[in-house]
């Protein structure tokens, strides 16, 4: 089976020609994934951001049992039905308030494609065309599609190679400001400067919230998005907020930008949305948006995927969600965030370490140099723990429900190898 694997089948981000090494699962339940050759391993990243119930979760298996009796799919041009109806209503009710309207598609980057839509079509339905490019910030992550991939961080985005058929839009410098810094009004100079200068000709501003994902695991000030959000308002430019992955309770509080105090004219939301059991995102927006795309030309908002809500998706989704809000997630976030800050801290002030950084249910420990990929995950593999660095980072995103012998099993095992790579 590996041999196969490693001869016809694409792995995320790796080459064809030296694939890095892959552990085969058979089964998951809980916090623990069982390779094939018996080792069970705590899981410490919940399938990128997404498994924060676990794994093999009885709700959750009965959600889409009982709805593959009903049906497993239909199209939902000209259908609809009682899981995409009901999983809408929960979304509207637990997103800041004025997002009235859902859009369901297939993955995060096709939310955030859909909401780079959504904003380029209001403009056009207010009679400006002339408004239809983004303004992000460097450092950040949005997904692999080309639109997506557009606003991703030029650099770690590889924009270089992809020159031609990426459109060009306009980066501000990475937010500077740490999450607990003291507000100055400097940190947001440079996209201030730069509305000033093109705000006639930007359509939104784009940015996740709080926590900058696979861009680099950085958290920054609730303020900056609150200044954002002011300054999208006196811009006349929309506000995106991808809560993708900070979504669903990640940073503590339901959705990141809750810290702010704001809500976006957008937001695109996926990952945890169904529990981490099948791929759905969604798009969210105002009555106001809705109406300036409804009044452009032919009224209609241009997207419509094949599995567009897709029941069992949906199905799963409103059992995650109902789940979560029935359970103590917000005491389990804060008393993992306790635990990560207390049992990570012995690597401040390593040599090779440059930061050790923990937000809500997010540890972070950020060396000086990349780590080699496929090493490192050995030694963690050894270790009985699932965790997947890349670049310079050494971090974990435990699901919700872990108990504190299996989380402190994984500080464990990143202090103890990030304190050998020290050595080398
Ligand atoms: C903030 C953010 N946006 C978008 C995406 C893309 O989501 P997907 O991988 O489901 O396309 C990701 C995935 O990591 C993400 O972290």
């Amino acid at each position: 089976m590996l041999n196969f694997d490693r001869q016809h089948i694409w792995h995320p981000y790796t080459s064809m020609k030296a694939p890095l090494p892959v552990f085969p699962v058979v089964s998951a339940s809980g916090v623990k994934i069982r390779l094939a050759d018996g080792r069970e391993l705590i899981d410490g990243m919940s399938s990128w951001w997404a498994a924060i119930h676990g794994y093999n979760v009885p709700e959750l298996n009965r959600a889409v049992c009982e709805q593959i009796e009903a049906m497993s799919h239909v199209m939902f041009g000209g259908l609809t039905h009682k899981p995409a109806v009901e999983l809408a209503e929960i979304l509207i009710s637990i997103t800041p308030e004025p997002l009235t309207k859902v859009f369901f598609c297939d993955s995060g980057s096709v939310a955030v494609e859909v909401a780079i839509k959504m904003a380029t079509q209001y403009w056009s339905g207010l009679g400006r065309g002339d408004k239809q490019k983004l303004l992000t910030v460097r450092s950040g992550y949005h997904g692999d599609t080309l639109g997506a991939m557009a606003v991703c961080d030029p650099v770690t985005g590889m924009h270089g190679i992809f020159k031609d058929i990426l459109v060009r839009h306009h980066f501000a410098e990475m937010p500077m400001c740490g999450y607990h810094d003291e507000w100055d009004e400097r940190y947001i100079k440079n996209l201030e400067d730069i509305l000033k200068k093109n705000h006639k000709s930007i359509a939104a501003i784009i940015l996740e919230p709080v926590v900058q994902g696979a861009g680099g695991m950085r958290f920054y000030s609730p303020m900056y998005l609150k200044r954002a959000r002011q300054l999208s308002d006196e811009f006349n430019v929309l506000l995106i907020l991808d809560e993708i992955a900070t979504g669903f309770g990640r940073t503590g509080t339901m959705f990141a930008c809750e810290q702010a105090g704001i809500s976006p004219d957008i937001m695109c939301i996926g990952k945890a949305l169904t529990g981490g059991y099948m791929s759905l995102a969604a798009t969210l927006t105002t009555d106001k948006v809705s109406d300036g795309i409804s009044s452009g030309a032919g009224g209609s908002f241009m997207h419509g995927p094949t599995f567009m809500a897709n029941p069992l998706a949906c199905s799963v989704a409103l059992a995650s969600i109902r789940l979560l809000l029935s359970s103590p997630w917000e005491k389990r976030v804060a008393a993992i965030e306790a635990r990560l800050k207390d049992e990570l801290s012995p690597c401040t002030g390593l040599a090779l370490v440059r930061d050790v950084r923990v937000l809500g249910a997010i540890g972070v420990i950020e060396l000086k140099q990349p780590v080699d990929m496929a090493a490192i995950q050995k030694k963690f593999v050894s270790r009985g723990v699932w965790l997947r660095p890349f670049g310079r980072l050494v971090y974990t995103m435990p699901p919700y429900v872990i108990e504190k012998d299996d989380l402190s099993r994984i500080a464990k095992a990143m202090v103890e190898v990030v304190g050998e790579t020290d050595d080398v």
